[in-house]
């Protein structure tokens, strides 16, 4: 495994990127904008490649690359940059491994690997030794082998079965949950030759998530749980403090530094959990970066995970994790925009106390499409729902 602290002839030994300095990002979408405003305020530049001149990160760039992760521009890129990073896990590891050559990237081509692949994710996981979710893997879902495989996955696991592309998923995208035997081979010969997980269904009394950060040091910080809400698998709410008992907190974080320092982490990153009763916490799967649950951080945390992606991925001393007080989520979707294009009235929900208002300036609204999110504080994590809720049903109309 690549390792930042022992590896002479690698560009990662330990250094800290100092404000001034150029960050690059691999990657040009809402988490990549959100870093970007973060790495600014401390006063870096800021470089995005990107296949669009209006993506979300490049309004906020200094400097926009536009195109593939073509060598040429991948060069242009570390010719600019002291530092790299990524927006999102399901970047090609050979362009990753290609800036490493030339210039420090961040996080290594070796957790992207994992993180991109549910079999190896799981596997990995499962060898640290953490609870992952139940799984068997099916190269070929479509032929004869692959459907017995899949009746044993569903002997053993009961029906529902959630089958997942091992490739390529996100939002739910790629997921078939299937509640019998004829279900199960239609869904099989749909997906064909392409690999899956078959994953046991989860009766979980509630969703969290733990952010954890590591910096080229192996220093690392871990966030309070944030509990979570789906609709459609979907990420629709978030709030911060989670109501799990302190087992439960500490459990995860001891999963979340495990994860951290046996993948070598440089960066942030979540870890998606299920809580089950009577089981404790089981991992869905991780992501190595920012991630939408953690939003709330902007004004709930003394240190946001934008932020802390910064002085991670620049070898800063990592920031102060606690709480500033209770914060809750709400995903605006593109369900809310008019046929018409036209937007929902921002205005309205910001009447409500304690609600800011966040657009990743994106001009085409779809139904599923991520636009925005509104974050609440309270005094109580009651009143952070409450209020964001209520400033939620002020744009549905
Ligand atoms: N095995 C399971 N048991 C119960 N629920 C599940 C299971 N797998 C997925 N889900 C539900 O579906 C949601 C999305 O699943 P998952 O995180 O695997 O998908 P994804 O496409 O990677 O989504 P995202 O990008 O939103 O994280 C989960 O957060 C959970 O609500
Ligand atoms: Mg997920």
């Amino acid at each position: 495994m690549l390792n930042a602290k022992t590896d002479p002839d690698s560009a990662l030994n330990p250094k800290t990127i100092r404000p001034g300095a150029t960050i690059g990002m691999l990657g040009g979408g809402q988490l990549g904008r959100m870093f970007f405003l973060a790495a600014k305020q401390m006063g870096y530049h800021a470089v995005v490649l990107t296949d669009s001149e209006g993506s979300p990160a490049a309004l906020v760039a200094d400097s926009v690359i536009v195109g593939d992760y073509t060598p040429q521009n991948l060069e242009k890129l570390a010719s600019q940059c002291d530092v790299v990073t990524l927006e999102f896990e399901n970047i090609p590891d050979a362009a990753v491994q290609h800036l490493a050559k030339r210039v420090p990237t961040f996080p290594p081509a070796s957790i992207l690997r994992i993180a991109q692949d549910r079999h190896l994710e799981k596997r990995t996981l499962a060898e640290m030794p953490l609870p992952v979710t139940p799984f068997r893997t099916v190269e070929h879902p479509g032929s004869e082998a692959g459907i017995k495989e899949l009746s044993e996955a569903a002997a053993a696991f009961g029906f529902p079965l959630i089958l997942k592309t091992a490739r390529s998923g996100y939002d739910g995208k790629g997921q078939k949950k299937v509640a019998n035997q004829e279900e199960l081979i239609a869904a099989a010969n749909e997906f064909g030759n392409e690999r899956i997980v078959a994953e046991k269904m989860i009766a979980f009394e509630r969703e969290v998530s733990v952010l954890v950060a590591r910096n080229q040091q192996g220093e690392t910080a871990v966030y309070p749980l944030i509990e979570n809400q789906h609709r459609n698998h979907i990420l629709a709410i978030s709030h911060s403090p989670a109501a799990a008992s302190p087992e439960i907190e500490k459990a995860a974080v001891q999963i979340a530094e495990t994860v951290a320092k046996k993948l070598d982490l440089v960066g942030i990153l979540c870890v998606e959990l299920f809580e089950v009763p009577g089981e404790g916490l089981i991992i869905n799967e991780i992501a190595p970066r920012p991630h939408n649950s953690g939003h709330l951080t902007i004004e709930g945390s003394s240190t946001s995970q934008f932020e802390q992606h910064v002085r991670a991925v620049c070898g800063l001393p990592l920031g102060d994790t606690s709480p500033r007080c209770p914060a809750a989520m709400f995903n605006l979707l593109g369900d809310l925009w008019g046929d018409d294009g036209s937007d929902p009235p921002f205005e309205q929900a910001l009447t409500v106390p304690g609600v800011s208002l966040h657009l990743y300036g994106k001009t085409e609204a779809r139904p599923g499409r991520k636009m925005g999110h509104l974050t609440a504080v309270g005094k109580t994590v009651e009143e952070a729902l409450r209020r964001v809720y209520e400033a939620y049903e002020l744009l549905v109309e």
